[in-house]
């Protein structure tokens, strides 16, 4: 639970702003949970216990912290940290359920013996299956109201002079203007600007969507604005000649000479259509579903803060604005829910040569890698559990079938809805109040929490508020899960010549992706696919192609149908996972500083997809040869799972 709660500004009840907004919130857009939302604002921003986990580096304001965006504000303010601009790209409320990529490495054995030579390596022969990141499935109501919260909590963090950039698109784009409007103040709204890229097409009887909206808002009056500009339309043809003065181009006006110098350009429009999407040959791109370009952070970050600023990104993802922070001599704070980000996000600006700190936030949300997977994983880990039950309301995940005595429902927290994380008095409010009363023949209800509100105080209410005959059992989710993640093994030999050590990794055992892989596989063989698989209608005309050049797909929403498209192409061939298990390794770090507790990578190697060595954040063109050396010796081994699970084991 909650160490305490931090108001979201010092006089919350007093405070103009937000009493005005919500009276004006209640007025134009009256949400379905309203009530609730004014009482969880009330009540403050939840503040949990921060563990740091890694240091690279002496940089004590550059944090990559994992957790929820509002856990993570709390931790801020909690703090006195502000934070000078903030870029952020959250979920769109677009129904897509996000998937990372995972692809199986190539078995160091094989690839030292046959030493394949670079071009042998096609991308295509790489064999990959999909992970669920985080989804993006939610109604509309819901949506707004954990925006709003998420918008309250991150203003009470921004300095005076702070600007906000809410990147969103056309699916609740409007409602979000809305809510801004109501949190910073029609006043403070900036621009609203529109991000134009090209895209993967698909047949259509509409337009194509092809932009992305940026709110921007200022937290008050004064606010950091850098001018930028544009490169004049007619430059290449106009402006040609130079003397010492510039390039200059000759303008005739009333028959009279002039030489115009060129300027810095033209004063940058509102409306950006030379920012293209990070395509799949792009050096920046990292696999990360909806990863957005630098360039694009590079307009927003120059135009509004300055250097040693802190730029932070609550939903940072693949950690593009805090690596363009870095670049453009800016303080960065990452946030984000899922361990991939936070992955991708580290070795990101390790490679960088940047220097911070990983922070994760003991909220419990993130069970096993993200809130989607934990969900998922839930589903099968309660035994007798049937989710989805008929007949039940949509609060309950399933029922336990308990022949003698009938079904049992189940409640388990929405973990992709924060507000449902704590089991606290509206909740159980509207379990007693108004879930009970509508269940027929049922004897016992089971409710999951991972936080609980004061536990007595609830067993109470519910005791005097519970006038039907169900009984309710509350149990602990935390629980359920302990017992379930199970870590992945390793088999190692160390030996030391000369002060220079080395660890040949002989065998690593990972139970989690061996199930996955078994799954993929039998969904695999079950499919009927078609050799070239583009027959359907749903193909023609539709090969991702424009004037031949690939085109990838625009906000990332369609990376499942596209990847899908592609995947019916080919003869579906099962994935074999060699004895030693090695090529499902991605990722080694050795700590020769301390045995226990915040985690100093004095050494590390990163296997990419296609096998070659990252050595010290170094791009090589070596495979690997399943070993990792260094200078001191080695007092814990880190090893990462191309899934991304991580586990420790000392040497
Ligand atoms: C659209 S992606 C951001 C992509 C990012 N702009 C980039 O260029 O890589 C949204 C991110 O929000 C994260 N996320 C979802 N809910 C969150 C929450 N409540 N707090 C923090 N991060 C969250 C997801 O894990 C995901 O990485």
């Amino acid at each position: 639970m909650p160490v305490k709660y931090i108001s979201y500004f010092p006089d919350t009840v007093q405070g103009q702003a937000i009493l005005n907004n919500f009276v004006r919130t209640r007025r134009l857009l009256k949400y379905v949970d309203n009530d609730n939302v004014y009482e969880r604002l009330s009540r403050g921003l939840p503040f949990y216990e921060v563990e740091k986990i890694e240091t690279i580096g002496d940089n004590t304001q550059n944090l990559i912290i994992r957790g929820e965006c509002i856990s993570a504000c709390a931790w801020l303010k909690d703090n006195n940290i502000k934070v000078d601009l903030v870029y952020i790209d959250p979920p769109f409320a677009s129904g897509a359920d996000y998937a990372k990529k995972v692809f199986i490495r190539q078995n160091p054995k094989v690839a030292a013996a046959i030493k394949k030579a670079e071009e042998e390596i096609e991308v295509e022969e790489l064999r990959s299956f999909e992970e669920k990141m985080y989804g993006d499935i939610w109604n509309k109501e819901a949506y707004l109201n954990w925006m709003y919260e998420n918008l309250l909590s991150i203003k009470s963090v921004m300095s005076d002079t702070a600007s906000i950039f809410v990147h969103i698109d056309w699916h609740i784009g409007h409602y979000v203007k809305i809510l801004l409007d109501e949190v910073f103040g029609e006043s403070f709204f900036r621009n609203e600007i529109i991000w134009a890229y090209r895209r993967w097409t698909a047949k259509s009887t509409t337009f194509q969507n092809s932009h992305d909206l940026i709110y921007w808002f200022s937290k008050d009056e004064k606010y950091i604005w850098n001018q930028q500009y544009e490169p004049y339309a007619d430059e290449g043809a106009h402006f040609t000649e130079e003397d010492e003065n510039g390039i200059y181009r000759w303008q005739y006006l009333n028959g009279e000479k002039y030489k115009l110098y060129k300027g810095k350009g033209i004063r940058m429009k509102d409306w950006w259509d030379d920012i293209p999407y990070v395509n799949s040959m792009a050096d920046e791109r990292l696999d990360y579903a909806t990863q957005k370009p630098e360039a694009l952070l590079e307009r927003i970050i120059k135009t509004s803060s300055n250097e040693e600023m802190i730029v932070a990104d609550f939903f940072g993802g693949s950690g593009v604005t805090a690596k363009v922070s870095h670049d453009l001599k800016r303080s960065f704070i990452h946030v984000d829910v899922g361990v991939n980000s936070i992955q991708t996000t580290r070795d990101r600006l390790f490679a960088a040569g940047s220097s911070f700190s990983i922070l994760d936030i003991k909220d419990g949300v993130h069970l096993f890698r993200n809130p989607v997977q934990t969900m998922d994983k839930l589903a099968k880990m309660i035994p007798g559990l049937t989710v989805n039950k008929g007949g039940l309301s949509k609060f309950w995940f399933g029922a336990i079938n308990k022949s003698k005595e009938g079904i049992f429902p189940v409640y388990i927290p929405n973990l992709l809805d924060h507000t449902q994380k704590v089991f606290d008095i509206p909740i159980a409010n509207h379990l007693v109040n108004q879930e009970l009363p509508d269940l027929e023949d049922v004897k016992k209800v089971i409710v999951y929490f991972i936080d609980i509100d004061n536990r007595s105080e609830i067993e109470e209410f519910l005791k005097d508020q519970n006038n039907t005959e169900i009984e309710i059992e509350l149990r602990d989710l935390k629980q359920v899960l302990d017992d379930v993640v199970v870590e992945d093994e390793v088999q190692y030999q160390v030996s030391e010549n000369a002060g220079q050590y080395e660890i040949e990794i002989t065998r690593f055992i990972s139970d989690n992706l061996i199930q996955k892989i078994n799954q993929y596989n039998q969904k695999g063989i079950l499919q009927p696919l078609t050799e070239n698989g583009n027959s359907d209608d749903e193909n023609e005309n539709n090969n991702g192609e424009e004037n031949g050049v690939p085109l990838e797909n625009g906000n990332g929403n369609s990376e499942n149908s596209n990847a899908e498209a592609k995947t019916k192409k080919k003869k579906f061939t099962p994935i074999e996972i060699s004895d030693d298990g090695l090529e499902l390794i991605e990722y080694v770090s050795l700590d020769c500083t301390n045995t226990e507790g915040i985690w100093k990578s004095d050494r590390e190697i990163k296997i990419d997809k296609l096998g070659y060595v990252i050595d010290d954040g170094k791009k090589t063109k070596k495979f690997w040869d399943a070993k990792i050396a260094c200078t001191r010796k080695p007092l814990r081994m880190k090893i990462r799972n191309i899934a991304g699970d991580e586990m420790i084991t000392n040497v």
